[in-house]
């Protein structure tokens, strides 16, 4: 294969591993500077240029991009998907994840513990929100902000309130969080590459310091992680997207909650404390992913009027439950199963003898008029216990 890492800095620990892994496994690789890019756009014909040069043709990439160049990188990894070439992260992914808001509200839908979280902009909502997640101390971040910067401890609401005064009115967007006060100084970071995690480290915050990252000096210590850690920090890469992702949690009384995913994660810090090869272990999914870019099936599909897909949980749904696939009206009108979606598992591509369980999400491609028929009503919200909650979906068919 040939390789390419963007990245601005070819001797940095983790480009050098990265390149390192792929020459020991007989790849080309290059290092090519992200800002030294120029995109060319023409009818039919997405384009790149290095350093003035057309770009010769390359396998897969490698994003490396650091949070201050995000919005280029993004750009030049766009046009690297759109010219069909595999990128080890997706740029719809790596930008998910740049912005700590837009992971919370996509993870908070899912089955994945994450701390409490509030977004307000007008100064009256600071109060309330600060109460809803259990008053004082609270966590506040800036939302695209790295390595423990931009992350404060707010001891009291009338501190809270101040710093987001000041922090607002020096346009920059902050989010309240539930400070996890049973893992102070503490978090766990898990690097998953694939579908598994491949090492796992404990960071521990310095001195009274509350943050741990290892740029404001935290220390490190490898760990073996407990099932329920490591199902949440592949489900987290999972539902953002990533492919290559260091999830961090923290170690709360309820169980692993995901404070932030991180799309280029440094591989110093977990290699030198857990000894694992993390490098290899990315090349080797680049291996058996590169043959796969991402396909855009949204995109895709809307090129064909008149089909989509949807997805719908089965509830009171005569026609369907406790039949197979193969009897149901899904076949009759020609709509495709792709996955059903069990508790936790995940059916793909079930076959016709797949009996449909009362509960199942069913995900499905099919023309829209007959996708149409089967959606259930739109659910209400509805005030519960003083919390609001999405009442079960009362379904037509
Ligand atoms: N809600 C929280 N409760 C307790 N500690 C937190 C919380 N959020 C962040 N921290 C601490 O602050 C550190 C930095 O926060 P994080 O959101 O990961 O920002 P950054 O992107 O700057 O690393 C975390 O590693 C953790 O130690
Ligand atoms: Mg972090």
């Amino acid at each position: 294969m040939k390789l390419a890492i963007l990245s601005r800095n070819r001797h940095s620990y983790s480009t050098s591993r990265l390149k390192a892994a792929a020459q020991a496994r007989g790849h080309r690789v290059l290092v090519l500077d992200t800002l030294r890019f120029s995109i060319g756009l023409e009818h039919h014909d997405p384009d790149l240029f290095y350093g003035g040069k057309r770009l010769s043709h390359y396998d897969a990439v490698i994003p490396r991009i650091g949070a201050s160049i995000t919005f280029y990188g993004l750009a030049v990894l766009r046009q690297f998907e759109q010219m069909g070439v595999y990128c080890a992260n997706e740029s719809i992914a790596l930008s998910r994840s740049r912005d700590k808001l837009r992971s919370m509200q996509i993870l908070s839908r899912y089955d994945v513990g994450i701390p409490a979280t509030a977004f307000v902009r007008q100064k009256s909502d600071v109060l309330p929100a600060i109460r809803r997640l259990g008053g004082a101390p609270v966590v506040i971040k800036v939302l695209e902000g790295t390595q423990g910067v931009g992350v404060i401890l707010a001891e009291t609401e009338k501190m809270a309130e101040a710093i987001i005064e000041t922090l607002q009115s020096a346009r920059q967007n902050v989010l309240l969080q539930k400070f996890i006060q049973e893992s102070r100084g503490r978090d766990i970071r898990a690097i998953v590459v694939g579908d598994r995690v491949v090492a796992a480290m404990r960071r521990k915050a310095v001195g009274d310091e509350f943050r741990s990252n290892v740029h404001r000096g935290g220390t490190t210590e490898p760990v073996i992680l407990d099932q329920e850690y490591e199902r949440t920090a592949i489900r987290a890469s999972q539902i953002m997207g990533l492919r290559i992702a260091g999830v961090d949690m923290l170690e709360s009384d309820t169980g692993p909650q995901v404070m932030e995913i991180n799309s280029s994660p440094g591989l110093e810090g977990i290699e030198r404390a857990t000894g694992i090869d993390v490098a290899d272990a990315i090349l080797e999914d680049i291996e058996q992913r590169v043959l796969f870019p991402d396909v855009d099936l949204h995109h895709r599909l809307r090129l064909t009027a008149g089909f989509g897909v949807s997805e719908f949980t089965v509830h009171n749904m005569p026609g369907l439950e406790n039949k197979k696939l193969r009897d149901t009206h899904l076949a009759e009108e020609n709509i495709h199963v792709m996955s059903i979606t069990r508790h936790d598992a995940v059916i793909p591509n079930p076959r016709g003898d797949e009996e449909v369980h009362p509960g199942d999400t069913l995900l499905c491609y099919g023309q829209l008029s007959s996708l149409r028929a089967l959606m259930p009503e739109k659910p209400k919200r509805r005030k519960k216990n003083g919390r609001k909650n999405i009442t079960d979906p009362g379904i037509g068919k």
